[in-house]
């Protein structure tokens, strides 16, 4: 069963937030969003349509091993960037922080290829199932335990189409 968490006005006005967050931080200099696919898309879509800084946007697939709702700490990157982001501003644009072992590894991995600046724009924390010491420099939304879906996130790839953000209960 689905239970709505958060609703698309509550969605809204996060991501508006974290928009102008951005803003104040960047000045008017330009920023590489990295949108990490799936999750992320929609996220991604609404947050940049709200931050009048020169952007660009690139994606990334990053995927934890493993089906259902468990991290298992193995991370494959199945599409890599294509933008040269040495010497640029990069946002990474992460649905959920759930263990942080995905973004450790993809974090660690675009580090090497030496940005001016690197942070973390998470649209949902889960702080308290975190395994590695990662946090979000931008997060809409710190939340329990709880498996959600809706506004681009899935479970087992349905639900994305969902305006707002639900937690399913029981079975
Ligand atoms: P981590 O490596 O454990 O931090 O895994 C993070 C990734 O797992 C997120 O980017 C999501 O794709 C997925 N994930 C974690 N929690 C949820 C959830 O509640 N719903 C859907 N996907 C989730
Ligand atoms: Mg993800």
């Amino acid at each position: 069963m689905l239970k709505k968490l958060f609703s698309r006005e509550e969605i809204d006005r996060a991501v508006k937030r974290l928009a102008t967050e951005i803003e104040n931080d960047y000045d008017n200099e330009q920023i590489i969003f990295i949108c990490l696919l799936k999750g992320s898309f929609m996220f991604t879509a609404d947050l940049i349509r709200k931050i009048r800084n020169p952007l660009r946007v690139d994606f990334l697939r990053a995927s934890s091993y493993g089906c259902g709702t468990n991290s298992k700490g193995e991370v494959t990157i199945g599409k890599d960037i294509e933008e040269g982001i040495e010497s640029e501003n990069v946002i990474i644009v992460e649905d959920i922080i759930d263990s942080g072992l995905t973004l450790t590894r993809v974090r660690n991995m675009l580090q090497e290829k030496n940005p001016k600046s690197l942070r973390i724009c998470a649209l949902l924390d889960k702080r308290a199932r975190r395994k590695v010491d990662i946090e979000g420099d931008y997060v809409g939304f710190t939340l329990e335990d709880g498996f959600v879906v809706g506004y681009g996130i899935d479970y087992a790839e349905e639900y994305r189409n969902l305006p707002d953000i639900f937690v399913i209960v029981g079975e």
